[in-house]
């Protein structure tokens, strides 16, 4: 039998960090990590990862290589659009999640969305599996090139210009909780009115999505909104109790 070194590898990652590579679709997982490798010379996966094992440095270089922490603000801003009307047909406080936040960019685009376009009281919990993305969003600092999908009213309005770093402002932060979380092994919040979750879906199997997206109904309250990327939608939403509501926004179905 030949041996399935990155298959190897892949468990015994897991027991490094504890991430479940096994989740993840394959094909590019593997690409991703043999350039990764080959990079530094190393002939097979089990000697990258006793190289893993003894240089903090290249462990660094691998998590963010599997994280793929690209985000941007206002991401698909038509979609935020359609977010904001559909937030603005329900009434009370929302309980939100954004799930696989990068580096804030995203909660820190619902809170600009919900003191201007909704205008309903709303707490916001931001994760990622992530920990260095987490303490750059928690310095809310931003280069000027990251900052130029803000529309200029709400650059103006939440952020101080430092130079080439823009500082979104505290008051605004402070409806933004960070915590780190796992998608694919830690317990999930309840009770929520929201849940974003968008291009990260993308990066599982099939069978880690469905567990992922079952997780997400059930975090939500009825009549809860999920919002999803942009190549993320579901073909049948109706199995998990959703239903679409705008392009890739579904709501959790009430039950009679
Ligand atoms: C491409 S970014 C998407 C960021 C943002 N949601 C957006 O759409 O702009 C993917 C994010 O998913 C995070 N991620 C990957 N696997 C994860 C997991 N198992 N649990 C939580 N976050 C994860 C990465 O760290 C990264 O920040």
């Amino acid at each position: 039998m030949i041996r399935d070194d990155f298959a190897q590898f892949i468990q015994r990652v897991r027991t490094l960090t504890g991430i479940d590579l096994t989740a993840y679709k394959r094909p590019q997982m593997e690409r991703r990590l043999t350039s990764l490798r080959n990079k530094h010379g190393f002939p097979d996966f089990n000697s990258y990862l006793s190289a893993l094992y003894a240089n903090p440095r290249l462990r660094e270089e691998f998590m963010d290589r599997i994280t793929i922490n690209v985000s941007e603000f206002f991401r698909n801003p038509d979609r935020w659009v359609d977010l904001a009307a559909v937030l603005r047909t329900q009434t009370g406080p929302v309980r939100a999640w954004s799930a696989a936040c990068a580096q804030g960019e995203e909660p820190y685009t619902l809170a600009m969305v919900m003191e201007t376009e909704v205008r309903r009281p709303y707490n916001i919990l931001a994760t990622d599996i992530d920990p260095r993305a987490l303490a750059q969003a928690r310095q809310r600092r931003f280069r000027t090139q990251q900052v130029q999908s803000v529309p200029e009213t709400y650059r103006r309005r939440y952020f101080t210009q430092y130079g080439d770093e823009w500082e979104l402002h505290a008051s605004l932060a402070r409806h933004v909780r960070f915590e780190r979380h796992d998608l694919l092994r830690d317990p999930y919040p309840s009770s929520l009115d929201l849940i974003i979750c968008r291009n990260v879906l993308i990066y599982f199997t099939q069978q880690a999505k469905h567990r992922v997206v079952s997780q997400f109904v059930q975090a939500l309250k009825p009549g809860g909104i999920l919002f999803v990327g942009s190549t993320e939608q579901f073909l049948e939403a109706h199995r998990y109790a959703l239903r679409p509501v705008a392009p890739f926004i579904y709501q959790k179905v009430a039950r009679e």
